[in-house]
């Protein structure tokens, strides 16, 4: 669809938000070599860069990936565009608001299990970027390695622009609908769905509802792919074809416009005299994208016990070490659970990795109370974690009919190193001081026949 003309948010004025949200179009399948263009014409055929690009526009690749990444991995787009990017005044610092960015060495590394409530409101006018706060992460910005668990909470949509140099952010709506304007063009998520913006892809937030809030997975390295299937087979989890690229949609527009960009942890902005939102055509496979978690195609025991949640992943950011992840996206989707003989809900353990888990709507199976959408919970390396004590008492005594799990949808970002805490996260107010009581009064139930 085209987005032309100079009235950028006259589609999303508040009454008909929603309804045009989700009447956009998109482009199915993940990691595929997308081609659109708002304008017949303007993209250019059989090469990238011809002398003169059609309709008086500028070719510009964007690298995802080193140009010499192989091919399987190899990410980039090329974009047909009003103006060159390179166009634009120079950047000068500017608040950091309440993000923070790896290295994450302000506070003593902290082996206990953590719970957090929601975040509390924000003042009034809060957009996306203003409201999004820093819990903590890993690695080294640098080094485009490691990763950071951020949430936002909005009230106002952005009349700015965003980009982040140092990562990709998967955002996780949890509360409120988003429409984000990239450069490629709209994207409709709503709670319950994910949306991916890589990484330099700049973007406008949006909100369809009064308050916008949810998490944000900023992935400093490898981008984020579907895991390999292995014996599962040629289908599962989440299928490729349920992931949506937008069509391309441009803003023509001259004035003043602020464009922020995070590079090594700090934001930079500058006014440009033009929306850089401008990309009139576009193709490559380095693009933003959605998907709705309850599409996700849930695997689990027939017979007894149940496989470890990385049956559960829907993306993961590989590291440098084979089958180990920078960082994982796994959600816990509604499914039956129909093991004999076994303890259904998650068991007791301690992991090498390190998880942050949220919850986007309903209750967890392992957690009774407490652990609330919009809140969070951190195990990191090596914490003992696992069912809270009702749970425990529950599960065990349950009759072990057919049950479905339908009342809830969790996630985690499981990451290879520790997560460190920002000092906010460290001393929030919202940080639970009793988390440890959920596993105080497991009985003693041992006896020697
Ligand atoms: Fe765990």
């Amino acid at each position: 669809m085209s987005d032309g003309g100079t009235a950028r948010a006259s589609a999303f004025e508040r009454g008909g938000a929603r309804k045009a949200a989700e009447g956009l179009g998109h482009l199915s399948g993940f990691g595929n070599e997308h081609s659109s263009e708002a304008v017949p014409g303007a993209l250019p055929e059989g090469r990238n860069s011809p002398q003169r690009a059609p309709l008086g526009l500028y070719a510009e690749q964007l690298s995802g990936t080193a140009f010499t990444e192989p091919r399987a991995h190899n990410r980039r787009s090329w974009l047909y565009r009003i103006r060159p990017s390179a166009a634009h005044p120079a950047f000068t610092r500017t608040g950091n608001g309440a993000i923070r960015s790896a290295p994450f060495n302000q506070t003593v590394p902290d082996p206990n299990r953590l719970r957090w409530s929601p975040l509390p409101a924000p003042a009034e006018g809060t957009d996306f970027l203003a409201g999004l706060w820093t819990l903590g992460g890993n690695g080294d910005v640098a080094q485009r390695a490691g990763m950071a668990v951020h949430l936002y909470h909005a009230n106002a949509s952005m009349d700015r622009v965003f980009s982040d140099a140092d990562g990709e952010l998967l955002i996780v709506p949890e509360e409120g609908g988003l429409v984000l304007r990239t450069e490629f063009g709209l994207l409709h998520v709503e709670p319950g769905h994910i949306a991916l913006i890589p990484r330099g892809v700049r973007f406008r937030v949006e909100l369809l509802d009064d308050v916008a809030r949810g998490y944000v997975c900023e992935n400093y390295g490898a981008a984020f792919r579907l895991p390999d299937l292995g014996p599962i087979g040629a289908n599962g989890l989440a299928n490729a074809r349920d992931f949506r690229a937008p069509v391309a949609a441009y803003e023509d527009v001259e004035g003043p416009v602020e464009v922020v960009n995070k590079f090594c942890g700090n934001l930079w902005s500058a006014t440009y005299d033009h929306s850089p939102l401008d990309v009139v055509a576009w193709h490559g496979n380095h693009v933003p994208y959605a998907y709705d978690l309850r599409r996700f195609n849930v695997m689990g025991t027939i017979s007894y016990d149940h496989p470890d949640p990385s049956v559960f992943t829907v993306l993961t950011a590989p590291s440098d070490t084979p089958g180990l992840a920078g960082v994982d996206f796994v959600v816990f989707a509604p499914r039956w659970l129909v093991g004999e003989d076994t303890f259904r809900p998650p068991y007791f353990h301690r992991n090498v990795m390190s998880e942050y888990m949220g919850l986007i709507e309903g209750a967890y199976d392992a957690k009774a109370e407490g652990f609330v959408p919009g809140g969070g919970s951190l195990h990191n390396m090596m914490s003992a974690h696992g069912p809270d004590r009702e749970t425990f008492e529950k599960a065990s005594a349950a009759e072990l009919r057919p049950q479905k799990i339908d009342d809830g949808l969790a996630f985690m970002f499981e990451t290879r190193w520790p997560v460190s805490l920002t000092p906010q996260a460290a001393r929030a107010e919202h940080l639970q001081q009793r988390y440890d009581d959920v596993w105080q009064g497991l009985e003693r139930h041992f006896r020697t026949m």
